[in-house]
């Protein structure tokens, strides 16, 4: 058996991308198409993963690209997204995803970004380098023969069938509204978009290629499949970039003949739910969460953001992976932050995984007191906090990764 110590990282070359394709196939327990393959590498450039290596063979691999993010107050933050954390079925369970993180987050400090995001395959994992799940989402479906619109849900219209080709500079065009909109939605590179107008074999499962419905203002991207002996339609991206757009959407879906259900993942604001007369139409089937994060400098992270309410206050962060924690005195005045180290005592205190939960405003400083995951000094700072923190608009993931 070999130990983690006779395990080296390094940054990975062209040479590794097979094994790196290999270990990743073997770790999630799928393969790439060929139609895949390449622009995925266009997505994840090599230069920007890291490998471990034992006795020349790569047994583990990580990368990220920085990724532009929506804040709360319509501004942006920059955030590592990490992707493609696996190790060698053979090699696990010795110290090599800390050792690979040690690397990439020591880079990612050095590169000055205040926040690293990922999508996490288990929820156990993460909470020891600091993350927290930041975005929740629900996934629902529609049995769409009880969903009736409400008399009051208005009928905008404008909606159109439209072939993907033909389609993609308005969706690229609307996803770019949407997303400035969007606390933790992601602007989406051009290399991502190549993989979306791709419809690539592996994203449809058992489903047909991408279905397009277009609004001046919007647009759904749904694929169909039958299921025991029931017609489903699968959406697999709802953008409404005004009030306008998201009943016109919804009209086109639930009136379709032939379909037995809608399902959809929805942000925990969206309206839907309520402009169905029968609310129990439309059922949970999964709640999750979507996006993790950590805060790698907690002022320049905090200071990103716009708060709903004033605070002024000093808390103290706990940071055992890295050395991000510290007293800090927070000041909100007017929506509008300032942070910086201070000596004074701590009203409140917490793991760094706190600011990560709270940073989108998808979690209250005060539930997660009642967890125990915040000591409170001082309940007139936790009630600001937890009033600051909220925002007008739940956050979503712009796109997976
Ligand atoms: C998850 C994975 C990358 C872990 O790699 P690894 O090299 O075995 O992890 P390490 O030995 O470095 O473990 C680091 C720490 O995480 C813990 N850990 C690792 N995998 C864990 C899991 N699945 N559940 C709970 N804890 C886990 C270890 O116990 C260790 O804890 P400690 O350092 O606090 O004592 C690996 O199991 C894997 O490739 N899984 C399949 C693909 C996958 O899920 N990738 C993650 C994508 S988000």
């Amino acid at each position: 058996m070999t130990s983690a110590k006779s395990v080296t990282v390094r940054s990975a070359t062209e040479q590794d991308r097979p094994a790196i394709v290999g270990l990743q196939e073997t770790g999630f327990g799928m393969r790439y198409g060929a139609d895949e393959q390449g622009l995925q590498h266009e997505l994840w450039p090599v230069e920007r993963a890291l490998v471990a290596v034992d006795n020349g063979r790569v047994v583990g691999h990580t990368t990220d690209i920085t990724m532009t993010v929506t804040v709360p107050g319509q501004r942006t933050v920059r955030a590592a997204g990490v992707s493609g954390v696996a190790v060698s079925p053979t090699h696990r369970r010795r110290g090599i995803l800390r050792e690979l993180y040690t690397a990439q987050h020591a880079r990612t400090e050095a590169d000055g970004l205040p926040l690293t995001i990922f999508t996490a395959s288990e929820a156990t994992i993460y909470g020891r380098f600091g993350y927290d799940p930041t975005i929740l989402d629900t996934a629902i479906a529609i049995d769409r023969r009880r969903a009736e619109f409400r008399p009051t849900t208005p009928d905008p219209g404008g909606v159109e069938l439209a072939s993907l080709a033909e389609a993609a500079p308005h969706i690229r065009e609307v996803y770019d509204r949407w997303q400035r909109q969007v606390p933790g939605a992601q602007a989406r590179p051009e290399e991502k978009w190549a993989l979306v107008f791709a419809d690539v074999e592996r994203h449809r499962a058992a489903a047909t290629s991408l279905f397009v419905l277009v609004h001046p203002d919007g647009y759904a991207l749904y694929r169909r499949r039958y299921a025991d002996n029931r017609s489903v339609v699968a959406v697999s991206e709802l953008r409404a970039a005004t009030p306008e757009a998201h009943p016109a959407l919804w009209r086109v879906l639930l009136g379709m003949d032939l379909v037995d259900t809608i399902e959809a993942e929805i942000a925990d604001d969206d309206p839907l739910p309520y402009l169905l007369t029968d609310s129990r139409a439309a059922r949970v089937i999964r709640r999750g969460d979507s996006l993790w994060a950590r805060v790698m400098d907690v002022p320049a992270a905090l200071t990103a953001r716009t708060y709903r309410h004033d605070v002024d206050t000093v808390v103290a962060v706990h940071d055992p992976f890295r050395s991000a924690g510290g007293r800090f005195a927070l000041r909100v005045r007017d929506g509008v932050a300032e942070c910086e180290p201070t000596t004074r005592p701590a009203d409140l205190a917490f793991d760094i995984n706190v600011l990560g939960a709270l940073y989108f405003g998808a979690h209250r400083a005060g539930r997660l007191a009642a967890a125990h995951r915040i000591s409170v000094e001082d309940t007139a700072a936790l009630r600001a906090v937890d009033e600051a923190f909220t925002t007008d608009r739940a956050p979503e993931l712009g796109w997976f990764f």
